[in-house]
């Protein structure tokens, strides 16, 4: 029993853990994240903006600012923005970005601030990468002023998604989901408008909107669909590493010969719409 219970920590100790894989996963893909993912989720940005609808000279933080989209775009329309992340290639990343935005090392689930000092906290596609969304939630209720908005974005799940419904397709045909990875909780949980809802009103949020962003991406070819999956995902390119070399040939090919069928005229262009929940806290 007592064996039993070291041998535990042992393990413990030399796995890396979800949030140690998130960390030097992003650091390690930050510059091709921002080349291949970042022309989508910089247009997401742009509607969580709109939502913010935050006033000049106001504070906003955005949550696993990645290349920096968020806080930069805030401080080119006058608030006092900063951007935190986990990860210190993608704060390089974003400090590259936007020279005149602050950014910072931190994690979403105990932000490096004081209580109610922000008027607007945003964080597009960060929930779904945290090891405790709902800690991290609770987390931007407490450093929001009372009043304050908080907006958020996650991708769709994969039945409305044309990307995530082709790999997801792939993998279950001629791979498998069920590799072996430090446990997460599940990637598509804030797909589910009532999810978010549920989440956002158990941490003390109040007026929640939820809604559907129905974002597009216009690859050049299929071949960038494999590039967008290696290079800037980390869970995906996790579960497609672990993998058979003979199941992995048959992933790769599908996902290719299936992205054929987004074809439009001279162009790919893939559906690839989010979910955007806005919420404040109660004055
Ligand atoms: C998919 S990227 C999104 C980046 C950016 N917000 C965008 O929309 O392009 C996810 C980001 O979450 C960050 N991240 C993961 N876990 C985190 C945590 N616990 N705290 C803060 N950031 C985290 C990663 O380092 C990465 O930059």
């Amino acid at each position: 029993m007592r064996e039993g219970h070291c041998l535990k920590n042992i393990t413990e100790i030399h796995e890396p853990t979800f949030k140690q894989y998130e960390l030097s996963g992003w650091s390690g893909k930050a510059k091709f994240y921002h080349d291949y993912a970042g022309e989508i989720t910089r247009e997401a940005v742009q509607f969580l903006m709109a939502a913010a609808d935050f006033a000049p000279e106001s504070r906003l933080l955005d949550v696993a600012c990645g290349p920096g989209y968020g806080a930069g775009y805030a401080t080119q329309r006058g608030a006092h923005a900063i951007g935190v992340d986990l990860a210190p290639g993608m704060v390089a990343e974003a400090s590259r970005n936007f020279p005149g935005t602050e950014f910072r090392e931190g994690d979403a689930e105990a932000l490096p601030f004081d209580d109610n000092i922000f008027d607007t906290v945003t964080c597009a596609f960060g929930l779904m990468h945290f090891a405790d969304p709902d800690r991290a939630i609770a987390e931007v209720f407490r450093v929001l002023k009372p009043g304050g908005r908080y907006i958020f974005a996650v991708w769709s799940a994969p039945d409305k998604h044309d990307f995530f419904g082709l790999v997801m397709r792939a993998i279950e045909t001629f791979g498998t989901l069920a590799v072996s990875l430090p446990p997460a909780p599940p990637f598509f949980r804030f797909s589910d408008h009532q999810e978010c809802e549920r989440a956002l009103v158990a941490a003390g949020f109040r007026a929640v909107e939820v809604k559907e962003l129905p974002l597009q991406w216009q690859p050049q070819s299929p071949a960038d669909l494999l590039a967008f999956l290696e290079k800037s995902s980390v869970r995906m390119a996790m579960i497609l590493e672990k993998q058979t070399p003979e199941a992995l040939a048959k992933i790769h090919r599908y996902i290719l010969e299936s992205g054929q069928q987004y074809q439009r005229d001279a162009a790919y262009r893939l559906n690839w719409p989010a979910v955007m929940a806005v919420a404040s806290k109660p004055d």
